[in-house]
């Protein structure tokens, strides 16, 4: 038999580690020829998670420059990939969520008339400028797609407003939820329970803290960073963990700002096992990260989103994520809450999974099946 041939491509961190999962489920199988393409738009935090799921790609773009604009990740790529697809002939290329690499690299496929899948299809905002540019890439993605990959029943009702086929919507869950089957081995249930908000109790409040979208460069960071400083002067007790981006804009804030505080652990971004272990141990999640409003819900840690608004508001229903946006006093008051008012704690310290079960790839995988027709049943839907 003649196998398919499956590209999946993408070239930043969050992607790798939600499609991690997904090649490997393609790998599983006898029909499938898997062709893995990186752009290289991170280098550094590509290479960790390439490393840790031991994927060897097949292609590596190798894009980035530091301080790049997007016009130069969408021309390199758009001027790099098309000699890849020549080269793969892939029946199907797979891109992810919102990047630029998503974007750039589904449209040199759709250029090329080879189909295009979406996975995590269907999130929005509906406000181009938040998160920028991410609102519009996936948008724009959704218009040449022929596939869709919605993870949750939410985000199918967005692409069916839009008048995208039914028939090419696949409800998968997020593949966000299978990866973490790789990574995490503490149980959720005891973290959330290990801590006393206002109690002295073995080890001191831990907040784990990331930043980095374009939108909230400069001053909407610097706030933060600000409200932090004031939290932590109030709370001799609690700690900061921020792994940092490599992005130099937010290291150089970061360190400006809460450099000097013994509280506060600014270190290098941490390999995935151990950044999602370090998150199921810490007591509050700081973020203004997609990928974090959906694993943290998993492990029952609270999540106050440093965003006006979210594509994810699962978690929001679901009571385990918060959005308080970037104003220094709307920051400082929702983690002192956080710290210090145990009821309102508890209320968000539970774990939810709206995102998924863990079988996400499963359920991408049996869909390219039904699609190029080598099973006759579609797959049931995931259900939250
Ligand atoms: C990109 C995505 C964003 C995603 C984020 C995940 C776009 C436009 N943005 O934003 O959707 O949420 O990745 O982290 O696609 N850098 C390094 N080494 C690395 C990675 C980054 O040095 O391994 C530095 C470079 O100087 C680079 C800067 O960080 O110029 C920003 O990286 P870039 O990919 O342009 O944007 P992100 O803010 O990371
Ligand atoms: N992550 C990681 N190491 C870190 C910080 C984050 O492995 O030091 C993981 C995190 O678990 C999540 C993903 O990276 O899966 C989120 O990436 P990021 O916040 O850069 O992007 P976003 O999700 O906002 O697109």
């Amino acid at each position: 038999m003649k196998k398919i041939k499956v590209m999946t491509v993408f070239g930043t961190r969050p992607e790798a580690i939600k499609m991690a999962p997904l090649v490997k489920a393609l790998e599983a199988t006898e029909w499938c020829e898997t062709q893995v393409a990186v752009t290289g738009q991170h280098r550094e935090m590509l290479d960790q998670v390439l490393e840790v799921f031991a994927i060897k790609p097949a292609y590596d773009l190798a894009i980035m420059k530091a301080g790049q604009t997007i016009e130069e990740i969408t021309t390199r790529i758009l001027s790099k990939f098309g000699a890849v697809l020549e080269e793969a002939q892939p029946d199907l290329v797979l891109v992810h969520g919102d990047t630029t690499t998503a974007f750039a690299a589904g449209l040199s496929a759709f250029y090329r008339q080879i189909p295009v899948g979406h996975v995590e299809a269907g999130l929005r905002t509906w406000d181009l400028a938040q998160p920028f540019p991410e609102e519009a890439n996936r948008q724009l993605i959704d218009v040449f797609a022929q596939l869709y990959f919605a993870p949750t029943q939410q985000s199918r009702d967005n692409l069916l407003k839009e008048g995208k086929e039914a028939a090419g919507i696949f409800v998968t869950g997020n593949t966000a939820i299978d990866a973490m089957g790789y990574t995490v081995a503490a149980r959720p249930q005891l973290t959330a329970a290990a801590w006393a908000p206002g109690r002295k109790v073995a080890g001191a409040p831990k907040i784990l803290v990331t930043m980095h979208r374009r939108e909230n460069l400069g001053e909407p960071m610097a706030q933060v960073f600000r409200a932090l400083r004031q939290v932590l002067a109030e709370q001799p007790e609690a700690r900061v963990v921020f792994p940092m981006h490599k992005n130099p804009a937010v290291r150089k804030l970061a360190q400006e700002i809460l450099g000097d505080l013994d509280q506060v652990e600014l270190i290098e971004p941490l390999d995935v096992v151990a950044f999602q272990n370090l998150m199921a141990e810490c007591q509050l999640v700081l973020t203004d990260s997609g990928g974090l409003q959906e694993e943290a819900p998993g492990l029952g840690v609270p999540v106050l989103v440093l965003r006006e608004t979210t594509e994810r508001p699962e978690g929001v229903q679901a009571g385990t994520v918060r959005l308080v946006g970037t104003e220094e006093t709307a920051v400082y008051q929702a983690v002192t809450a956080m710290l210090t008012d145990e009821a309102a704690y508890h209320k968000m310290a539970h774990a939810a999974n709206p995102y998924g079960d863990g079988t996400a790839s499963q359920r991408i995988v049996a869909a390219i099946a039904y699609h190029f027709g080598l099973v006759s049943t579609r797959p049931a839907d995931f259900t939250f």
